[in-house]
């Protein structure tokens, strides 16, 4: 959607917010000997009291209130009865929507061990987030995002997931522009929007950067089975820096 009024800004605004505070409850909470699901309630629990729906669940008929990803699936996992265990790593995506508006995070991290493999690869792809949010500005070509995220990654020995992208987002989880490419594609010539809302979501890997989808239908997991980490935060695009919704 294109923001038009501070009310949308003030509903976005709401809604972003409690989908970062879900997201940072359930990283806290996350532990070994817990299973997805349980921490999955933890994360449908708080958005239930916040006044939020899960969007997943109310736009795609997804089963659990967030996506929780267990190496080697790295996207739409399904909470069940997965436990966790010290060093694995995982990905928690909170969509949620309220009086119509919607927000979109997510955070890749290890269960309570320091594992150097994957903690550098977290510190890329946050890093990458981080550069591509600065390079949404009105005015700037859309695949700028795509060009900073893949050379970010690049830099750091990574390379990007080319099958999953970022999004538009406001009324709908996923409206226009539908695809946030997170590599350099010179024939994307969309040009980004005042008032655009984004949710940028990079996903690096020490892999190829294809995915396929696991036979439940949802999880999605790398094909060479190398490991990924996504980063997600929902921007409205400004003449200069971008709000970032999501903290
Ligand atoms: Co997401
Ligand atoms: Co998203």
């Amino acid at each position: 959607m294109i923001v038009e009024n501070e009310n949308d800004i003030k509903h976005l605004k709401a809604i972003g917010h409690i989908c970062a505070m879900t997201l940072q409850k359930m990283m806290e909470s996350a532990k070994p000997g817990m299973t997805t699901l349980e921490l999955d309630n933890i994360g449908a629990e708080f958005l239930q009291k916040a006044g939020a729906q899960s969007a997943p669940q109310a736009m795609y008929h997804f089963p659990g209130a967030t996506c929780i990803s267990v190496s080697p699936v790295i996207a739409h996992g399904i909470p069940g009865d997965c436990i966790l265990r010290e060093g694995e790593l995982i990905n928690i995506d909170v969509s949620a929507e309220m009086n119509g508006y919607y927000g979109d995070t997510g955070a890749s991290m290890v269960i309570s061990k320091h594992v150097p493999e994957y903690e550098k690869l977290l510190a890329a792809g946050r890093s990458a987030l981080e550069k591509a949010v600065r390079v949404a500005v009105a005015g700037q070509p859309l695949n700028l995002i795509g060009r900073t995220i893949q050379e970010e990654a690049m830099r750091n020995g990574y390379g990007v997931i080319y099958d999953l992208t970022g999004h538009g987002i406001g009324h709908r989880l996923h409206e226009d522009p539908t695809e946030v490419f997170n590599y350099a594609k010179p024939k994307d010539r969309r040009i980004l929007e005042e008032g655009l809302v984004l949710a940028i979501e990079p996903f690096l890997t020490t892999g190829k950067g294809h995915i396929f989808e696991e036979r439940d239908g949802w999880s999605l997991r790398t094909i060479d089975r190398t490991i990924a980490a996504q980063f997600e935060h929902t921007v409205i695009v400004t003449k200069g820096e971008p709000i970032i919704l999501t903290i």
